[in-house]
């Protein structure tokens, strides 16, 4: 078993068993046995979001913080990027100054491939979404939230809902649910469908899986990955009564099934206001294992 690998880019890369090695690191960063010792050289972290973020940047900060990383937070806005600096040459300059891990958010898909694949970069490039495409840290602390609850994830059932077409989150999610021996359910609206995850699930209209599910995972309405038009003809209220998670549905959710959302929320959209922080969520716990599951991705690249 491979326990630490140079990047940390797509969930699709990593077996079972390099999963389930990075969830029992994060457990035991979580509960103080990692034995993780500080550096006793300097080693530099920079954080590069060209998508904002408010979750993942700051939860890969304080991760890299508590592991006594020194981090640069790279200002997108105040950056050569504003003269036309491709992210490849950003990257190979800020290489060239001794940054050992970069951690990278972009809306373009598979943007890191050309700096994996280049012999001239030799930092570790970490992830923190691209595009559509993988949200592999969010997966990783979703599982973590996950095997907390449940300890196994063989024989549970998960529904996925809401807009599955552009969800990097779904999409990460899916592939590795459904590899570790979880059911895997789609829903939301069809139009928000993409019948490439039929590899990794059914999708089924939510009516028909509140009721049976272990974990009601929500996704948010992407505007900004959605044109004008359907913006305009947005209506929050019919989608949350046609594909949300209402006070009304989540009464019919089983004893023990938990409520999960990678946030930000959009209340009252995806899910009622008041389900947010009720009893069944575990939307706070979510965010607050980012940072073990962060820091189990981080020694796996530095190590
Ligand atoms: N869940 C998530 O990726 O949130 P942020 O966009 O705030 O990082």
């Amino acid at each position: 078993m491979t326990k630490n690998r140079k990047h940390f880019v797509s969930v699709e890369d990593f077996s079972n068993e390099e999963l389930l090695y990075l969830l029992r690191r994060a457990r035991k960063f979580k509960n103080g046995t990692a034995g993780w010792t500080m550096p006793e050289k300097q080693i530099f972290a920079a954080n590069l979001f060209f998508e904002n973020s408010t979750r993942t940047h700051n939860s890969f900060h304080v991760a890299e913080r508590k592991m006594g990383l020194d981090v640069i937070e790279f200002n997108v806005q105040e950056s050569a990027v504003s003269k036309g600096e491709t992210l490849y040459d950003t990257i190979l300059t800020l290489d060239a100054l001794g940054v050992e891990v970069c951690v990278i958010r972009s809306g373009v898909d598979s943007y890191y491939n050309e700096l994996i694949d280049s012999e001239s970069i030799h930092c570790a490039i970490v992830n923190g979404g691209d595009g559509s495409g993988q949200h592999p840290s969010q997966c990783l602390l979703d599982l973590m939230t996950i095997q907390e609850e449940f300890g196994d994830f063989s024989n549970l059932q998960i529904a996925i809902v809401g807009d599955i077409a552009h969800s990097r989150v779904a999409r990460s999610n899916a592939q590795m649910l459904s590899k570790l021996g979880a059911r895997v359910f789609f829903s939301g609206p069809e139009k928000w469908y993409n019948p490439d995850f039929d590899e990794y699930g059914t999708w089924k209209p939510i009516d028909e899986l509140v009721g049976t599910v272990d974990v009601m995972m929500l996704l948010r309405v992407q505007h900004e990955r959605m044109n004008t038009e359907e913006n305009d003809n947005f209506s929050k209220e019919d989608y949350h009564e046609q594909y949300g998670l209402t006070l009304a549905r989540a009464e019919k959710m089983k004893k023990n099934a938990i409520i999960m959302h990678p946030a930000p929320v959009n209340r009252d959209v995806e899910l009622a206001d008041a389900l947010v922080e009720a009893p069944k969520s575990r939307i706070v716990k979510q965010m607050a294992n980012g940072v073990y599951a962060r820091m189990a991705i981080l020694e796996s690249v530095l190590s």
